[in-house]
């Protein structure tokens, strides 16, 4: 594979699959751009105000239609953007050939690129000498804080998109090798209330259904981790007529399963009894060896967690004994003998491998916390301490209020005889 190439003829530098898919790719992101009024009234403020004059930015994240708009958005407001992958399967080779040829933005991304290219990527886009990063996974900025010290001093403040990135941050803060500060865009509610619930959700099912092209009515699904992945996983599938057994180790987050009316049970118990697994845990080995030796002929597993650790493969792969095969785009039969078991996406994110990803309405507000915060910090990053910062709360209530302007919605203003009650204590029974 070629090394990032400048072009004289003005592309940035890149290093993407086949520019020639540059005009499938923008068609693409302008139909995402339609789903996505939040985020685009802030690039129309951007465009206006240039409020991230001179910033250089590195980011690490799924490289899809949101994410171009997200891309241009932050480009309208004046930084300079260098992307790569925060996948090597969710990349949209069509997308990343538009975001270079029609957007003017460096992107390092390339669908299905192996473990060197991946890390090559990161290093292209970090060569960049970024002011402020935005990750998704904590892959960038781990690998700059690991490989390259020298850099940290230049860099300001970053942002992470989700929950195992906010997760790995902490913990580098609490051993004291975080750097700079970050913002954690996942804690943001208009985030993790409807991206990581209804986005994964809904995408999901579109990944599992995109692989299998299965019924889903009738069906045993044992969803894996009842956060806010999980709820929004198994609420979908229960949407199809699935019968929803939830595996937890949280004991209030089961209780919140059992009442939602799922089954709640071990994994155990659930190897034998499901038919399609998801986990969403954010954990290692979920499903090992001992539940793949009880499980149903045919039996269906995948991932939407953010690493490709939640199934244990190379267990599956020793029991299948190297008779793994792929049967469809996305479907990968391991062969025990008596039983066939069936993994998609090579347990990497299935709703961004074997589908798009969130729908753009969705992402609409997950980027718009990520365009402000870029804002804020571009302003205020040199204020705060280090360590992992939530989005200011007025950001959030921004985000919400023009989510519901965009769609129509009117909310009730207290009455003021409401405002004086809510603020008072002296009135009782
Ligand atoms: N697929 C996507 O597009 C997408 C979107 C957002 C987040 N994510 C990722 O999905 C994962 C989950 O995110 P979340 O926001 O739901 O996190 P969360 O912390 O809200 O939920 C995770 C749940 O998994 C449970 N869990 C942990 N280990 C377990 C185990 N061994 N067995 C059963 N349950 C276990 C926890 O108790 C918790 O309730 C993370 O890796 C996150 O980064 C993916």
């Amino acid at each position: 594979m070629s090394a990032p190439v400048p072009r004289p003829s003005g592309l940035p530098p890149h290093d993407v699959a086949d520019l020639g898919l540059a005009e499938q790719g923008a068609l693409r992101v302008e139909w995402a751009e339609r789903e996505m009024p939040v985020l685009r009234l802030i690039r129309e403020r951007f465009e206006r105000d240039k409020p991230l004059d001179g910033l250089r930015l590195a980011a690490c994240l799924h490289v899809t239609t949101e994410t171009a708009n997200l891309a241009r958005t932050l480009e309208a407001g004046g930084a300079k953007v260098a992307l790569c992958a925060s996948n090597p399967l969710s990349t949209q080779d069509d997308v990343a050939a538009a975001l270079v040829e029609r957007y003017g933005v460096s992107v390092f991304a390339r669908h299905g690129a192996d473990r060197d290219t991946y890390y090559r990527h990161l290093s292209a886009a970090a060569d960049t000498r970024p002011h402020m990063t935005m990750d998704d996974g904590c892959d960038l900025v781990t690998m700059i804080h690991q490989e390259r010290p020298d850099q940290l001093d230049e860099i300001v403040a970053g942002t992470e998109e989700t929950t195992t990135g906010v997760i790995r941050l902490r913990a580098m803060a609490a051993e004291g090798a975080l750097r700079y500060p970050v913002i954690a865009v996942n804690e943001a509610l208009t985030k993790h209330l409807f991206d990581n619930r209804y986005g994964t959700g809904q995408s999901t099912v579109d990944g599992v259904l995109r692989a299998t092209n299965h019924l889903i009515a009738g069906r045993h699904v044992v969803v894996a981790g009842y956060g806010w992945c999980g709820k929004g996983i198994a609420a979908r599938f229960r949407g199809l007529g699935a019968q929803v057994a939830v595996v937890e180790v949280d004991q209030v987050r089961a209780l919140e399963a059992l009442m939602d009316g799922h089954q709640v049970m071990t994994i155990g118990d659930a190897a034998p009894w499901g038919e399609i697994f998801v986990t969403a845990t954010g954990d290692i080995h979920v499903i090992r060896a001992e539940h793949f030796k009880v499980m149903r002929d045919g039996a269906v597993m995948c991932n939407a967690g953010h690493f490709d650790v939640e199934l244990d493969l190379p267990a599956l792969a020793d029991l299948a004994g190297g008779r793994v095969r792929t049967v469809r785009p996305n479907v990968q039969e391991y062969d025990l003998g008596d039983r066939r078991l069936h993994v998609l996406a090579e347990g990497r994110l299935v709703n961004l491998s074997a589908a798009e990803g969130h729908p753009a309405a969705v992402m609409d507000m997950s980027f718009a916390n990520q365009a402000l915060s870029a804002e804020w910090l571009h302003e205020h990053g040199t204020e705060l301490a280090l360590g992992v910062h939530d989005v200011p709360e007025e950001i959030d209530r921004e985000v919400a209020r023009l989510k519901l302007a965009a769609m129509g919605i009117v909310l009730d203003p207290l009455t003021p005889e409401q405002a004086k009650y809510m603020a008072s204590w002296e009135q009782g029974t």
